[in-house]
């Protein structure tokens, strides 16, 4: 039987990195065969791509471009062959971050972006995506205490964060069936309670 395949979102400081490690833990922990992952990367090459992405300048359909050239690579080599083999994928950040970045955060026209989804990977969706919502100050509050040098996105300007939230809370507002909203406001145990209500309805 295929395995699952959960994507996890939000802007940058929003805790999807501490979720990621807990929700492969406790998806383990019931049995499941789990991959972690992330993007961009998850393949050699996609790391490669990630350190390019994360630290040049560049074009913002440059941008676009090399995330799913990324993802392609993660697809075929990763995602794709550990579902078929009946393991859980679970990802920090897939496609919906670059329609909330890309799209919402710099301006990219959704149409081009679509016609980039459609040709990476046809009707291929996560079966379950989780945003991390939190409002911009707070998550720039999280990050600046991690004492953690910022990357190219991190070091955008709140205006950016807020149409990249926008953007999701938008997304999650047209698919409500696969995109549920995670109020990272709340206390870690809070969040890992909720995670685990949601989980149990896609076992
Ligand atoms: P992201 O991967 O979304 O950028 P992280 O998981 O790295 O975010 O979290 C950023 C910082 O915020 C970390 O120091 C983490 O410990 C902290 N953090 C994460 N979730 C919460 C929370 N619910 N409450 C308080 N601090 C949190
Ligand atoms: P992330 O893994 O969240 O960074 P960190 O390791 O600091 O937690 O993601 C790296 C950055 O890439 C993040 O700022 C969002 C950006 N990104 C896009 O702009 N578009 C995309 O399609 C993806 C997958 C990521």
């Amino acid at each position: 039987m295929r395995g699952k395949f959960i994507t996890l979102e939000g802007i940058d400081g929003a805790g999807k990195s501490t979720h990621h490690a807990w929700l492969t833990g406790f998806l383990k922990s019931l049995g499941k065969e789990v991959v972690a992952t992330r993007e961009p990367g998850g393949t050699p090459l996609g790391e490669k791509l990630r350190t390019l992405i994360l630290s040049e300048p560049m074009h913002l359909e440059t941008e676009a471009l090399l995330m799913f050239a990324a993802r392609r690579e993660h697809l075929d080599k990763l995602i794709i062959p550990a579902l078929t083999e009946g393991k859980w994928v679970v990802s920090d950040r897939f496609t919906d971050a670059t329609h909330a970045y890309q799209g919402g955060g710099r301006g990219l026209k959704h149409e081009k972006i679509a016609i980039l989804e459609k040709w990476v990977q046809e009707s291929f969706q996560p079966d379950l995506t989780l945003v991390f919502d939190l409002p911009t100050n707070i998550a720039c509050e999280r990050l600046a205490r991690t004492g953690n040098a910022p990357d190219r996105f991190e070091r955008e300007t709140s205006e950016f964060f807020d149409r990249v939230r926008d953007a999701y809370l938008q997304r999650a507002n047209a698919e409500p069936h696969r995109i549920k909203i995670i109020d990272a406001a709340d206390s870690i145990d809070c969040i890992k309670k909720k995670l685990e209500e949601i989980i149990i309805t896609v076992c």
